[in-house]
């Protein structure tokens, strides 16, 4: 996987920083995706990127603080409007794409990497799994009214043994252990691949199809900014 390419918005000077940001964001094909450092919150940024380009951009944090804030943005593939399933399915894309990446460092013995990768994917996977469950679950449950015995039980279940398994490449990263990073990533992969078949084939869809069209896009919006 080739590297993302990073804008860093802490090296151009504040008059002309957000034109700069807008105009590089622009550039971008669809498909392709940025990295954007910025020395603070960059609300400012994402609330002039949804108001001027509504359906251009998706985007999900990478770091939030206290030093950077970073985020991974990317030009949508088509400008349909939002749903669920479009935004959370890229996120799942992503999060797959940075594990590999902090593979891919370690069986190259670039420890450094492979730690900084492993831990901006844990960071991304325990964000994403936090607004499933405080934002997305709950909004499925009141849409559906299904809730005890319904499927977002089941997923935080499985969120529980992902977040295990992922502190375990992490800490298999720390102790430049590749034998330890391959056990946990096995254990990973056994819940990740099908937990996430069944959030983009079931969950989220149904999601989707409950929602009209305003609910939908302030919901996806939501997932976005937090
Ligand atoms: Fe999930
Ligand atoms: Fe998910």
């Amino acid at each position: 996987m080739s590297k993302t390419p990073v804008l860093d918005a802490r090296e151009i000077p504040m008059a002309t920083r957000l034109q700069t940001i807008v105009a590089r964001l622009e550039g971008l094909q669809p498909g392709e995706m940025l990295e954007l450092v910025a020395p603070h919150e960059p609300s400012k940024l994402l609330s002039k990127l949804l108001a001027e380009f509504p359906l251009r951009f998706d985007f999900s944090p990478l770091e939030r603080g206290p030093v950077a804030w970073r985020y991974h943005v990317t030009a949508r593939l088509d400008p349909v409007p939002r749903s669920v399933t479009n935004y959370l399915a890229w996120d799942h894309d992503r999060l797959d794409a940075m594990l590999e990446h902090a593979f891919e460092h370690a069986q190259r013995g670039e420890w450094p990497g492979a730690l900084a990768l492993a831990q901006d994917f844990k960071h991304g996977l325990f964000r994403h799994i936090e607004i499933e469950e405080q934002i997305l679950f709950p909004a499925f449950e009141e849409a559906t009214g299904i809730r005890d015995m319904g499927p977002t039980v089941v997923m935080r279940h499985e969120h529980v043994d992902i977040k295990e398994a992922v502190e375990g490449i992490v800490r298999g990263a720390k102790d430049k252990n590749l034998d330890e990073m391959e056990r946990q990533r096995a254990n990973l992969l056994g819940v990740l691949i099908e937990h996430n078949m069944k959030e983009e084939q079931i969950l989220y869809p149904s999601t989707d199809q409950r929602l009209d069209a305003k609910a939908l896009e302030g919901l996806v919006v939501k997932l976005m900014l937090n």
